[in-house]
């Protein structure tokens, strides 16, 4: 069942308009006989508006505007009692899903098109429903720790999430900086807008530039299509440049300056295409050492570390090794459908004691494979497979 309001002031319409929309089935209709009522509530959350052309006060088309500008997931059927070409192109042009004429068949038209527009409500739905479960998923309950480096970093997400302010997130590889950007994206007001994440340390050299700015077809030799640029994917959302100490100086320059004008222009293109991304960078390196030694443009380097999040080591998170260790086998044993295993006390002692290397992530690899090779249900020493010291 959708909500679908109708904006109409001639009553007969609205009525015959009523029972086209329910003929197959039951709706929530809502009707307004002008725009401002209608937009005044739109907070009602409206799937589909039915939006009469020719609106005592305000057009139809500039209405529709107004609706898409609120939430551009609404679907509008621009309803017209004339059949002017170039209204209808310009309806389509601005957003409208569908058109339909005033005539004879106006009843059948608003049936097949409310059943046409519903598959998409639905759609639409599953989506939204996707995006919280995945929202949930991310919040900050999942970065677990009691320590107090931990408890510092939660503090500082929970002062800069809802900010727009870039963050760097540093810490050696395995101490949870994916699970940090993740965090700080939703719980953002951005949450239910792309988070795209590019790993630096992955693209080759000479990609660099087209997979974050994007290409016109025919830029170079190899570009056979038009490519999107990960900055324009991110743009309403977050965009995370992930091991940006891998970035050579050349492009450093270059991602300084879409930071600083907040546009970019795909190669081959003049066109500049204005964006509103937030930027969150994370890197295993140590920022003012690379600046020092040339590698790193200490103007970008201000600017990153405008907010830092830094995550300790886990060897310095303490009893937090044990209680990672102990989440991530409920964690591993719930998947996996086996009995619950535990840990005894002497392979506890001896992870505490462990430098952890890999940190976080070694811990996780190291407690399902221990899990795997225990016997009656306990790890001992002999399970864990860890490097030598
Ligand atoms: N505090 C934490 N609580 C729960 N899980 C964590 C925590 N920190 C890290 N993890 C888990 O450890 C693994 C590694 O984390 P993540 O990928 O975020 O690390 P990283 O710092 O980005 O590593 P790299 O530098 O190697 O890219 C992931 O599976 C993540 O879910
Ligand atoms: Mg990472």
């Amino acid at each position: 069942m959708a909500k679908i309001f109708i904006v109409e002031d001639d009553l007969v319409i609205v009525s015959l308009m009523k029972q086209a929309i329910n003929k197959s089935q039951d709706h929530e209709i809502i009707h307004f006989s002008s725009a401002e009522e209608c937009i005044a509530n739109l907070h009602q959350r409206p799937d589909i508006v039915s939006i009469d052309y020719n609106l005592p006060g305000m057009n139809g088309l500039d209405m529709m505007e107004k609706i898409k500008a609120y939430d551009s997931g609404i679907l509008c059927i621009i309803v017209s009692g004339q059949e002017d070409l170039e209204v209808v192109v310009s309806s389509y042009k601005r957003g409208a899903q569908d058109y339909i004429i005033k005539n004879d068949n106006l009843f059948a038209n608003i049936e097949n098109s409310i059943r046409n527009l519903n598959m998409n409500v639905a759609l639409r739905r599953e989506v939204e429903l996707l995006k919280d479960q995945i929202i949930d998923r991310n919040k900050y309950s999942n970065i677990i720790g009691n320590s107090n480096g931990i408890l510092r970093s939660l503090r500082l997400i929970q002062k800069v999430e809802k900010s727009n302010m870039m963050v760097l997130v540093t810490g050696e590889s395995g101490t949870g900086k994916e699970l940090v950007a993740k965090a700080l994206h939703y719980n953002s007001p951005r949450s239910r807008k792309p988070l795209v994440i590019v790993n630096m340390g992955a693209i080759p050299e000479e990609l660099v530039e087209s997979e974050l700015f994007g290409h016109e077809k025919g830029a170079f030799t190899d570009a056979r299509d038009r490519r999107i640029g990960k900055f324009e994917e991110a743009n309403e959302g977050t965009i995370f440049l992930d091991e940006i100490g891998e970035m050579n100086l050349s492009h450093q320059a270059k991602v300084l300056r879409v930071l600083q004008e907040r546009e970019v222009q795909r190669i081959g293109s003049n066109k500049t295409i204005k964006l509103d991304f937030r930027l969150i960078a994370a890197t295993n390196r140590n920022l003012a050492e690379e600046v020092k030694a040339g590698r790193f443009r200490q103007d970008l380097f201000y600017r990153l570390q405008g907010f830092l999040i830094h995550l300790p080591p886990l060897r310095e998170r303490g009893d937090d090794i044990i209680l990672l260790a102990k989440n991530f086998l409920t964690d591993y044993c719930k998947q996996n459908k086996m009995e619950q295993v535990n840990i005894s006390k002497e392979a506890v002692k001896y992870m505490l004691e462990y430098e952890w290397p890999g940190n976080v992530r070694e811990l996780k690899a190291v407690i399902e494979r221990a899990a795997l090779l225990a016997e009656n249900n306990t790890i001992t020493i002999a399970d864990l497979t860890l490097m030598p010291a």
